[in-house]
This record gives C-alpha cells, sequence and structure tokens, in this order.
C-alpha cells in the first residue's frame, strides 16, 4: 500500500514534533517544538512532565506542520506516530492523537518504532544511498552499530552494554555542572579545549563490536576529583575525544569488514562536531561515501518519522489499531 503525503508524529521524549513529507523523502513541513527549557531545571526529562507538555504542545504543532506543508487536513493520506522506544506516557500521546485523527479522516494510521525512523532520517536528504550501509545509531537511549543491508532489513553488529553515548554526555556534562542536555554543550565548549589534555580510556575499542561508556564518565569524575583546576574545555574535548574514537574507530571496521558503500550517522549525538569531522575524514581515507543528516534531521524530529511509515506502509500496510505504545520496542532485525 501507498500514500503520498504523510503526516508524522514524534512525542517519544521531550520534543513534540510534527511533519508532512511527501514519498519518504520530500518534507513538505517539519515543526519541532523542545521542551527543554521544561525539564532543564530538573537536570533531566521528567516523564509526567513531559507528557503533559505533548498533550498540549501536540495538536497546535501538528496545526503548524499542515499549514506550513500548504495543503489542507484531507490532503494527507496517511498518519504516522513514535510507538517505542521512548517514555510510555508521552509516546501513548502521539499515537492516541495520530490513531483519532487517522479514523476521522479515514486514512491509514501507521505505528513507527523510533530506532528505524532515526535510521530513515539518512534517506530523507539522499534517497537513493546505496546498500549496504553501516549506520551509527547514537542517541540519548541508544548506541548501535547497524548494517542495513536493504530497506527495512538491519542486523545489529554490536551496541552499548551500559551507558548510551549521548547519556553519557548528558551525566558528564552534570557533573561538570554545565546544565541540560550536555551534548551541544560538550560540543560547543570543547571548541576552545584541548582533546590530548586528558587521556581518558578507550573502553572496549579493540574487542568486538559492542561499547561501554559508563567508564569514561567515571574517569571524568575522577579526575575532577584529583585535578580541580584542570579547565573544563580542556575535560570537555578529552572526554568527546574518547567517545568519538571509539564509535568511529568501530564503525570503519565494521565498514570494511562488511564491504559497506556507506558509512552513515543517525540520532541526536550525530550532530557532535567531532564525530561528524572524523567520520568524513576516515570516508575520505577509505575510499567510501560518508552521510550526515543535517543535524535538524539528527535530533528526534517527525520528517523521519513520516519517512520510516511511508517505508513501512509500503512493505507490510497499515498499523492496525490495537497497537500500543511500547516503551522497551527494540529494532526489527534480520
Ligand atoms: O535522538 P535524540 O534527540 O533523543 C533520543 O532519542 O535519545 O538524542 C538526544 C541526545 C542527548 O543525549 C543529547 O545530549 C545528544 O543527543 N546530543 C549531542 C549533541 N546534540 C545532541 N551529543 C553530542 N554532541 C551534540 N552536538
Ligand atoms: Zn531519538
Amino acid at each position: 500500500m501507498s500514500a503520498d503525503r504523510i503526516l508524522g508524529i514524534e512525542t517519544s521524549c521531550d520534543e513534540t514534533a510534527a511533519a508532512v513529507v511527501s514519498r519518504g523523502s520530500n518534507v513538505m513541513s517539519s515543526v519541532v517544538s523542545s521542551q527543554i527549557e521544561l525539564h532543564a531545571r530538573y537536570g533531566g526529562v521528567v516523564p509526567e512532565v513531559a507528557s503533559r507538555a505533548h498533550v498540549e504542545l501536540l495538536m497546535p504543532v501538528v496545526a503548524q506542520a499542515v499549514v506550513e506543508a500548504g495543503i489542507g487536513d484531507r490532503e494527507i493520506e496517511a498518519v504516522a506516530a513514535t510507538y517505542g522506544p521512548g517514555l510510555v506516557g508521552a509516546l501513548l500521546v502521539g499515537v492516541s492523537a495520530a490513531k483519532a485523527m487517522s479514523m476521522v479522516w479515514d486514512v491509514p494510521f501507521v505505528a513507527v518504532n523510533h530506532l528505524e525512523a532515526h535510521l530513515y532520517a539518512s534517506f530523507l536528504e539522499e534517497p537513493d544511498l546505496e546498500m549496504p550501509l553501516v549506520i551509527l545509531l547514537v542517541s540519548g537511549g541508544h548506541t548501535s552499530l547497524i548494517v542495513m543491508e536493504d530497506h527495512l532489513r538491519y542486523r545489529v553488529l554490536g551496541s552499548t552494554v551500559d551507558d548510551a553515548a549521548g547519556e553519557a554526555f548528558d551525566k558528564v556534562a552534570r557533573h561538570l555542572g554545565l546544565g541540560y542536555p550536555g551534548g551541544p554543550l560538550i560540543d560547543r565548549l570543547s571548541v576552545d579545549g584541548d582533546p590530548t589534555a586528558i587521556h581518558f580510556p578507550r573502553a572496549m575499542a579493540r574487542d568486538g563490536w559492542d561499547f561501554s561508556f559508563s567508564g569514561v564518565k567515571t574517569a571524568v569524575v575522577n579526575h575532577v576529583r584529583k585535578n580541580p583546576d584542570t579547565p573544563i574545555p580542556d575535560i570537555a574535548a578529552s572526554f568527546q575525544e574518547a567517545v568519538v574514537d571509539v564509535l568511529i574507530d568501530k564503525a570503519r571496521r565494521a565498514a570494511r569488514e562488511i564491504g559497506a558503500k556507506g558509512l552513515c550517522l543517525g540520532g541526536g549525538v550525530a550532530a557532535n562536531s567531532r564525530l561528524r569531522e572524523k567520520l568524513l575524514d576516515v570516508c575520505v581515507e577509505d575510499g567510501i561515501r560518508a552521510f550526515l543528516p543535517s543535524r535538524a534531521m539528527c535530533t528526534d524530529n517527525a520528517a523521519m518519522v513520516a519517512a520510516a511509515a511511508w517505508w513501512r506502509l509500503e512493505a507490510d500496510g497499515p498499523s492496525s489499531l490495537s497497537v500500543g505504545a511500547d516503551p522497551s520496542l527494540r529494532l526489527p532485525v534480520l
């Protein structure tokens, strides 16, 4: 089954987003309303606060996305929403609203996996990416090294055994008293720091495909305790370098091993300047294609949800209205 214009909805964490995307790649509108300021004073996302904010923000965000797309409600041909993984209350807001709209407009409902949506962010800007691809999916809740063999066909080579990369950025930033979310703050501070100032551990760098980031976080905490006068930009840059080194090293090895046509990034941490720079460098050296989605498409948004929905609808048809939120949903693998 196919639908040209899909309305995507994303409410899995602290962004309330809606977008209209045509044929899985033409972004007609993409509206993201961030709740960062609401959660910043608590130093992280408070689930109950997030759900309530989604309830208030979702319909105005959807209305704006439809208006910005320059179409009427009746020109929407399917409604898609993220149904997991994420915060259950937050997910339920998007899923319930999407089902209601699909019933009112009599169009299909498509339940979308948030991780698959992050993978499809790349195809929004580059619909003809050649496969197999190695995709490094790095967000606040997930860190995985994925081989995409073909559309909707994945293998997970490895994942984090403890903290996700974004979680490590957020925890280190909190310890350094920088605020929330930590990734963008550490990224910005690192520009003025020396990445070689402190050698933080590169855990599991050489063994297997899994990652571990809780050790580097503890190493930062211990370093600050013993050396309280180290300039914060040097700590930020050295920490960032340690995380990026491990991510790039494994992604590069994976690409070589499977003979990938390209290497892609997905998820919020994919907005990191140093990660983007290093990925480009290694791809040039290895003669493979590098693909970096724009920063706005790396962090949570609904255009990626509508893109993934387009492929899912073609392959599997509409989702049942009995599908509910699934907070611990995994990527469907081969
Ligand atoms: O994908 P995302 O928007 O939400 C989840 O699905 O988790 O990712 C959010 C994560 C946060 O941990 C945030 O600190 C991190 O992405 N992040 C960054 C950067 N921008 C966002 N980490 C490092 N550098 C950045 N520039
Ligand atoms: Zn995400």
